[in-house]
Order: structure tokens, then sequence, then C-alpha cells
């Protein structure tokens, strides 16, 4: 415990000292080090509404930490959290290792690179408790591999080519708003051209969509079906295939995460359905 302390008061020390030095002390007033707490604050507990009224709100949250003077919002401690939160992640990955950050800053070399969706409850490092440094991440609505994105295209052009990735992963999950917004008629502006790529799998798929007994089962396989399309259009991109070509070490995955369990399920997509259509997408690179 005392030992736990000394990095307490060291990490505070550091953390004073960053405070001053940009000439932010608005935090500052919010660390102090307690006995049996690892990091603390007058506001940080799980639950503000009650320990909290709005005028310390008003007083402590009513300036912009940022220097912001567009408007005369008040931040609430729901905001701030996430930078009192940073603070404790900072404290403890530095708690054992003080060159955690330092260490990663000098390059990357990711093994993975993973395609996600935007959905807030599917975080990738933290379902596969890496860390970072060994995911490139690409998040999107539904997961899509839409060759005209130059983001998407950029994220696999660059891991594939230049970090040498060995796995891209197409992640996909249950009860997906993108999944189920495609089936909604309604016209919600140009989300529904991001859409119209799903609706294009559900159409191809119909009489297969067709048997699911239950609107959760239709959800379950259309997202399935998504996943496995977009696994191929990671195949037909000609990085992967210039990979291919070259006898690069990549492997291309599908995996279905259960929102509600956590668990992913790897859908063993990747080569006999790559096989099926190799001869209308492949590009023979070893001419070139
Ligand atoms: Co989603």
């Amino acid at each position: 415990m005392k030992e736990f302390a000394k990095k307490s008061i060291m990490f505070h020390s550091k953390i004073s000292k960053i405070l001053s030095f940009t000439n932010q002390t608005f935090f500052s007033k919010n660390i102090f080090i307690s006995s049996n707490k690892l990091f603390s604050s007058k506001n940080d507990n799980n639950n503000t509404k009650s320990s909290t009224s709005e005028k310390d709100n008003d007083s402590k949250y009513g300036v912009c930490p940022a220097g912001c003077t567009l408007h005369n919002h008040k931040f609430e401690a729901s905001y701030n959290r996430l930078i009192e939160g940073n603070q404790k992640y900072v404290l403890e990955k530095t708690m054992n290792n003080p060159n955690y950050f330092k260490d990663r800053a000098q390059n990357q070399t990711p093994k993975y690179l993973l395609i996600g969706c935007s959905d807030s409850r599917v975080p990738p490092n933290e379902m596969t408790m890496t860390e970072p440094g060994e995911i490139f991440i690409h998040r999107n609505i539904a997961n899509q591999v839409i060759f005209s994105d130059l983001n998407c295209m950029s994220v696999l052009q660059f891991g594939i080519e230049h970090l040498k990735v060995q796995h891209v992963i197409v992640l996909g999950h249950t009860k997906c708003g993108g999944i189920i917004a495609s089936k909604n008629k309604e016209y919600k502006g140009i989300i529904e051209n991001w859409l119209q790529n799903i609706r294009d799998i559900a159409f191809m798929n119909k009489e297969e969509l067709d048997k699911c007994k239950t609107e959760e089962d239709y959800f379950k396989k259309l997202t399935i079906l998504n996943v496995k399309s977009q696994v191929l259009n990671v195949c037909k991109t000609p990085y992967v295939q210039k990979a291919w070509a070259n006898n690069q070490k990549l492997h291309v995955h599908g995996w279905l995460v259960d929102i509600e369990t956590g668990l992913i399920n790897d859908l063993g997509v990747t080569n006999k359905d790559w096989n099926k259509i190799k001869e209308s997408y492949e590009f023979n690179f070893k001419l070139i």
C-alpha cells in the first residue's frame, strides 16, 4: 500500500506539472490523493446527481476548459468525466510501466486491421483485451467496405501495404442500428445512401431471409450476410490481392459479436467464399 501511495503521489505531482505548464488549472482542484481511492474528485463518483448540486456544477464547470468563447454553455460532469477518466487511464497504465506511452509512441506494428461498426457498444480493443498499438481500426455504420469510400480504402491500403498487418477482420454485431434501419422505409436523408448497400444484400438474399421465422432471426441473418459480403469486398480490393500475389501472409476474417453476451463468433467465411467468386474479381498482379 505504501508503494501504491508513493506512485499515486508521483503521478499527482506529474499531472500538476503538466497542468501548470499548459496553464490549465481547471482540473487541478479536482485532483487529490485519498488513502483509499486511486484518484478522486468531488464530482467523481457513480452518483453525480445526488452528490453535486446544480449550483456547484455551474461554478465548477461554467467555463469551457478549452477556452471556447462562442457560447455560454455549462460544462457538466458528464463531459468532464471523459478528461478525468483519461487521467485515471494514464495513471493505471503507467503505474507499473512508467514508459508505457513512450514505448508505444515510437512506432506502430499492429498485426490486425479491424473494420467494425461505429456503434458505441462494440469497442474493438476492450472486447479483445488488446492494447494500443495492436489493432489498426476503421469504423463506420454497419461495418461497410465500399470501393468508392476513400477512407476505408486508404485504411486497407496503408494497413496491408505499409503496416503489413497479417489479419483483416470485419466485425459485425447483433442489434446493429444500420442493419435494422435498412428495413425501415422512412426516408432519413443521406444515411439512406449508405444503407442502400445493405438493402442490396437483403434483396439479393431475399429467399434465404424469408425463411427467418422472427424479426430477430431476420436481422441476425442479414447481419451475418452483411459481414460475409464485406469480407468478400475486402478480398476483391487490389491491396489484398497484391499481398496474396506476393505471398505476403494475410488472412481475411468475418466475425459476429453478440452484444448481449459480449462473445465473438468467428464465422469462418474467408477462403471458400473467395474461391467461388475469384474468377470474376481477381487481378493478376504477377503480370504487371
Ligand atoms: Co452497428
